[in-house]
This record gives C-alpha cells, structure tokens and sequence, in this order.
C-alpha cells in the first residue's frame, strides 16, 4: 500500500493527524493539502470526536512551508486557487468543534506557521524554528498569516515577521504567545499523552462548549459574547454532564463522563 500523506491515528477520539512527506520536510503541496481537507470532512462528522493533534513526521520538521517546486509556475489564477484550496481547508480545521493543538516538531515555516495558527493552540520542541519568509520567495503569506498572526501575536510583531522574513527560535515563540509551552523534543510525545488523558477525562459537551464560546465570541461585541456564554452555560445544565461532574464532586469521586 502507498504510504499516506496525512497519518491518522485514533485514540478514543483523540486523534493524531501527521503531515507525512519528510523528505520534503513535510511541505505542503495540492496532493497533502486534498488529503488534509478529506480527513477533515470526515472527522467533522464524527460525535465521538474530542480533540486533533496535529504534527509533522519526522524529528527534523514539522511543516516547512507550502511546496515551492509546485508554486514556482503558478500564474495568478492558479496561486488564487492554491490559496483557496488551503484557506477552505485550514478554515475546516480551526473549526472542529473540538479542541485542536499543533505539536511543532521542527520547522515551522511559511504555510507550516499558517497551518500551526489554524489550530487552538500550539506546543513547540525546543528546537522548532518559526516565521513567515514569503517575502524571501517574492510573495505573501497566502494561508492565512498575514490574518492569523496578528490576531495571536498582534500586529506589530507580525509586521516584524511578515516583512523581514526572519525566523525565530521556540523561546522566540514562547514569549510573544504563537506557542503556548516549549518542551524538549522527546517530550513531546509525553504532552501528547498527558493531553490525551486530560481531555480524554473532560465531559465532551463542556469542552465544545468551551471552545464554541471563546471562538464565537471573539468575533462580537463583548456584551454579545457575554449573552453567548450564558446561553452555553444553561445548556450545560441541559445534559447529563453537568449532573455528574457536580454530583461527583459532592460524592468525592472521580465524575465518568
Ligand atoms: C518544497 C521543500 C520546502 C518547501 C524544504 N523542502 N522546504 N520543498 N517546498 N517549502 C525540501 C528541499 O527542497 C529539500 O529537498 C528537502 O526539503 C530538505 O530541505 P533542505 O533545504 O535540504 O534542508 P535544510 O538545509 O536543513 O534547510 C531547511 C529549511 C529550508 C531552512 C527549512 O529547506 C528552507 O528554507 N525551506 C523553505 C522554507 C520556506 O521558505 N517556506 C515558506 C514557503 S512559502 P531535496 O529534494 O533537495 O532534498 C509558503 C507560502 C504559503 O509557505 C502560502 C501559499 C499560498
């Protein structure tokens, strides 16, 4: 069988999906970017789902950038569709309805820092190197960047790295909050599994809303958002979990979500 271009492992809903083209240190061409978008559809439809990791094969790279070869011919036309196919995909991504972490293993370059800024957050290893040098290759950040950056690090320090092209280091990252934790690169296969266990335990519907609320809500007015924290909280109250979680509490035992 032919090796996949996006690995998919399942562990009780907390799924892991590897880029996987390391000789090419996982750049992102039509082909990974059509199997990207087919595992999302799929997974958007699954109840049982509760969280995506997503990582990059190999210990050199996670994602060094959409693939250069394949862009260098592109006309206009074709670059458009290139960067609709990636911004529907990494749109799918940043919103499954479930918590989606990045695990940065390496570079993180070009549409590989996009892809990173379409999950919920990201952990990087220390020796993960970060930017957007597009403008090195005569272009733009064209997935996403020049939007997602600013909203995660501000617009001041996108500027920065949008328009010089350098890269940063993980402790870079860390302290102007692209990443959320810098680890050792053999940890990061330990935070994978903590995390699977933490959210794993969670009630599915709480975490949702969670997510729901902080994503929606960031596009209103405050007060608007507010209203849709209260309408999310009262539905908690709709289910099961709320019921559980408290009385486990109450009962001084672990709640079975
Ligand atoms: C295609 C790539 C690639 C990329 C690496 N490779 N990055 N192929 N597209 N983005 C390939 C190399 O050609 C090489 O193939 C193999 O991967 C190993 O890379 P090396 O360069 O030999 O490794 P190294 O010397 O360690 O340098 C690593 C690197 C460098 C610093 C990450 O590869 C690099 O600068 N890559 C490009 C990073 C970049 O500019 N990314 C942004 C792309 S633009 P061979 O066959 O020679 O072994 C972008 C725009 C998004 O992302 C929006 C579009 C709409």
């Amino acid at each position: 069988m032919s090796e996949q271009l996006i690995e998919v492992v399942d562990n009780a809903g907390i799924v892991r999906l590897t880029i996987n083209r390391p000789k090419a240190l996982n750049a992102l061409n039509s082909a990974v970017l059509s199997e990207l978008e087919r595992v999302l559809a799929e997974l958007e439809a699954r109840d049982d789902l509760r969280a995506v990791l997503v990582t990059g094969a190999g210990e050199k790279s996670f994602v060094a950038g959409a693939d250069i070869a394949e862009m260098r011919t592109k006309t206009p036309e074709e670059a458009r569709a290139f960067a609709r196919q990636a911004l529907a995909t990494l749109k799918r991504l940043e919103t499954l309805p479930v918590p989606t972490v990045a695990l940065v293993n390496g570079f993180c370059l070009g549409g590989g820092c996009e892809l990173a800024l379409a999950c919920d957050w990201a952990v990087a290893s220390d020796n993960a190197i970060f930017g957007q040098p597009e403008v090195l290759l005569g272009v733009i950040p064209g997935f996403g960047g020049t939007q997602r950056l600013p909203r995660r690090v501000g617009p001041a320090m996108a500027l920065d790295l949008c328009t010089t092209g350098r890269k940063i280091d993980a402790a870079e990252a860390l302290r102007i909050g692209l990443v959320n934790r810098v680890m050792p690169q053999a940890e990061l296969e330990a935070y994978a599994e903590e995390l699977t266990k933490q959210l794993g335990g969670n009630g599915p519907q709480s975490v949702r809303a969670s997510k729901q609320a902080i994503h929606d809500g960031m596009d209103q007015d405050l007060d608007s958002a507010l209203a849709l924290e209260t309408a999310l909280f009262a539905f908690c109250f709709a289910g099961d979990e709320q019921t559980e979680g408290m009385s486990a509490f109450v009962e001084k035992r672990k709640p079975n979500f």
